[in-house]
């Protein structure tokens, strides 16, 4: 198993954050060895926010089978209008696993393009946008917990909006996706429209969404809207500035601390009348 030191800024995309012991386990027994003593799990690193100090605790992140992928229609489970596929990591890059999919005309992570997550961090936090979530493509999840790999049906879990149910530090590991038969095409083109949803987001280094739209008056509002109208855009604490181009994302300008981005949250939710749940993971 890899076991390196490494800053956690370089691991994540908003650039935030010091320095922790990262383990790659390969396989069932390195991961166990991996949770023997306390850890947190990382995936893309693309919703996180990490303190400035770094974490004494290790970091793990999924390699070796975890990080492969099967997408083999399973003959038994799949039918014509079904496709099951065979494994796939909880470590494979969401992004080209949509693209995989799509060059075999399967269509049901079309939804999630542009989401720049790992699979199990994905289905963790059930990433997604409003043209889908991952739990909509979900057949079955290996979660590994204490020690245990166990398999389960989406059904079993207390999934909803932007949250999986799962407990904190159990592990994703792998999945096996429900997708239907379609064709390249098609789905290339549902791609293009919920890509065009994501047209007016910031290019620069960003953790997505920093916080969950919330519920006012029994429907869910854009938190963005709220910020946007707030007036609230450009502004910064530090080198972490609310972007330009959508109220609900920070933009590190080059150097912002985990601090900075705390600290202009606060002052957002501060200004808002709006009570506001944090999107991002933060690790302190
Ligand atoms: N709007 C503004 N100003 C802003 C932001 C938004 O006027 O600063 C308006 C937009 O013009 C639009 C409406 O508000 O009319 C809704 O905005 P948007 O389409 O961007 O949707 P959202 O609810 O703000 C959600 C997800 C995004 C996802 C988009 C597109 C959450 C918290 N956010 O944003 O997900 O990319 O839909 O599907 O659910 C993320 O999860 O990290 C994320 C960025």
């Amino acid at each position: 198993m890899k076991i390196e030191r490494q800053s956690l800024g370089r691991l994540t995309t908003l650039g935030v954050g010091g320095e922790a012991e990262v383990w790659t386990p390969q396989n069932l027994p390195e991961l166990k060895g991996a949770m023997s003593a306390p850890y947190r799990i990382l995936g893309g690193g693309s919703n996180l926010v990490v303190s400035d100090a770094g974490l004494e605790q290790r970091v793990i992140r999924l390699g070796g089978i975890y990080a492969s992928e099967d997408l083999e229609r399973d003959p038994i489970l799949s039918s014509e209008a079904l496709h099951v596929t065979g494994w796939v990591g909880g470590g494979c890059a969401l992004p080209g696993l949509i693209r995989r999919v799509q060059k075999r005309g399967l269509s049901g992570l079309e939804g999630l393009v542009g989401i720049p997550a790992q699979v199990g961090g994905a289905v963790w936090m059930n990433a997604g946008t409003r043209y889908g979530e991952m739990f909509d493509a979900l057949y079955e999840l290996e979660v590994v917990a204490h020690g245990e790999a166990r398999i389960h049906a989406p059904e079993e879990l207390n999934y909803k909006y932007r949250s999986s149910g799962i407990p904190r530090n159990d592990i994703v590991t792998r999945v096996r996706l429900k997708l239907t038969p379609s064709t390249p095409e098609a789905v290339e083109a549902r791609m293009v429209d919920s890509d065009t949803a994501r047209k007016g987001q910031p290019k620069a280094r960003t953790a997505g969404c920093a916080f969950k739209n919330p519920t006012v008056g029994g429907q869910k509002v854009s938190a963005g809207l709220l910020i946007d109208r707030a007036g609230l855009k450009g502004l910064k604490v530090g080198k972490a500035m609310i972007a330009l181009e959508h109220g609900n994302f920070v933009v590190n300008l080059g150097g912002a601390t985990s601090q900075d981005v705390k600290e202009l949250l606060r002052q957002v939710e501060e200004k808002l009348e709006v009570a506001l749940e944090w999107e991002y993971e933060l690790w302190e």
